[in-house]
């Protein structure tokens, strides 16, 4: 079926054209490998796993229960607006944000692909290029797993958000290689990084489970590749040019934060103008989504640090924003913690099969013996 089916807003049939600026730079050294990236890289190529294999496509969702989390989580959840409405509204309103929240995760892993691809072209050493073309295979791993999930399992879907759209916009269409990195990887994938992350924490339902754990495993590398790349080249920037890309920030983390919220999906359940706003001021207001906001930024701030954006004025944006306390996130921790969790769940799962296994046996065996 047509991904278009499933839009609830039209997507637009044709392709979204950004044109591309820059160079695409070959290099003829093949052997200045810095030996963190090239051990990265072979992590890459090691750590590959095919979703049609990893993941347990058979497990049911219920698409108007996706992640199986309390209504408390809702924005509206407890206002007026709520209260008028009956289950049947109800089930809708966890339906499109379901269906909304995984749609941007899915056009956010295109994105991604197509800005790893470019960093192959553009980043001037081989290790990195090596590197950035294992990414781009890990992306496109994870836009169809979650392009099969919203297809198979929660059959609805939203075009890609205005804001997140603009976002990838300003970050394609700059010429300076570094800003892919700094776009996608440090902000839009550690934005993503952290949804993924308190999704994967809270969700009772095994199957967005596994697929959230999985992919979070493949993320904690590339955000080691951002930092370790960009790291290095903004030692050598001048105050000017920092100062660019420390504006750069600023502005997409207040955007992030302001804009991505999702008005699109209350318009289109069929809720009056002030009802929208109605909707929006408890998204504002919402206990739970205040502490959600706060917490996509801890993985982005500790980054911006890391890689030496870290000016009085950064700092006071973040103080502004109400985030600076995340800088002190030690981001090695959180990392390995992702990967631990796929893995542990792996060894879960493994251990379940095995045991399921043993039973069938016993039975047979008792059968055998009965017969
Ligand atoms: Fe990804
Ligand atoms: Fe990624």
């Amino acid at each position: 079926m047509s991904t278009h089916d499933l839009y609830t807003i039209p997507a637009g049939l044709s392709t979204w054209n950004v044109d591309m600026a820059g160079t695409s730079k070959f290099t003829w050294e093949y052997d200045d490998g810095r030996d963190r990236m090239l051990a990265l890289y072979q992590k890459g190529k090691d750590k590959q796993w095919d979703s049609v294999r990893r993941i347990d496509w058979g497990l049911e969702v219920d698409p108007y229960d996706v992640l199986g989390i309390p209504d408390t989580t809702i924005a509206i959840h407890g206002t007026p607006l709520w209260e008028r409405m009956d289950e049947r509204q109800r089930k809708d309103v966890r339906l499109h944000g379901a269906a909304w929240q995984f749609s941007q995760f899915l056009h956010g892993e295109q994105g991604a692909m197509i800005c790893s691809a470019r960093i192959v072209e553009s980043v001037p050493d081989l290790d990195s290029k090596f590197y950035a073309a294992t990414q781009t295979m890990d992306e496109a791993r994870h836009a169809e797993t979650y392009a099969r999930f919203l297809q198979e399992k929660v059959g609805l879907a939203y075009p890609i958000n205005e804001h997140l759209k603009a976002l990838l916009d300003s970050t394609l269409t700059d010429s300076r290689w570094d800003m892919p990195y700094l776009g996608m990887q440090v902000l839009i994938e550690g934005l993503a990084l952290a949804a993924f992350g308190v999704m994967r924490d809270i969700t009772t339902k095994p199957l967005p489970k596994q697929i959230l754990a999985y992919v979070m495993q493949d993320e904690a590398r590339h955000v080691a590749f951002g930092r370790m790349a960009l790291r290095d080249y903004y030692k050598e920037l001048s105050e000017t040019e920092l100062r660019e890309r420390e504006d750069f920030v600023i502005e997409g983390c207040y955007l992030m934060r302001d804009r991505l919220r999702g008005r699109e999906t209350w318009e289109n359940l069929g809720l009056t103008k002030a009802e929208v706003d109605e909707a929006m001021q408890a998204v504002d207001e919402s206990e739970y989504l205040r502490l959600f906001r706060s917490l996509l930024f801890s993985r982005i701030v500790p980054c911006v640090k890391d890689i030496g954006l870290w000016s009085p004025r950064l700092q006071q944006a973040y103080a502004d924003m109400g985030v600076l306390e995340m800088a002190g996130q030690s981001l090695e921790a959180l990392m390995k913690q992702d990967e631990e969790i796929a893995e542990k769940l792996d060894e879960a799962r493994f251990a379940e099969e095995e045991s399921e296994r043993h039973t069938e046996v016993a039975d047979t065996i008792a059968l055998g013996s009965t017969g």
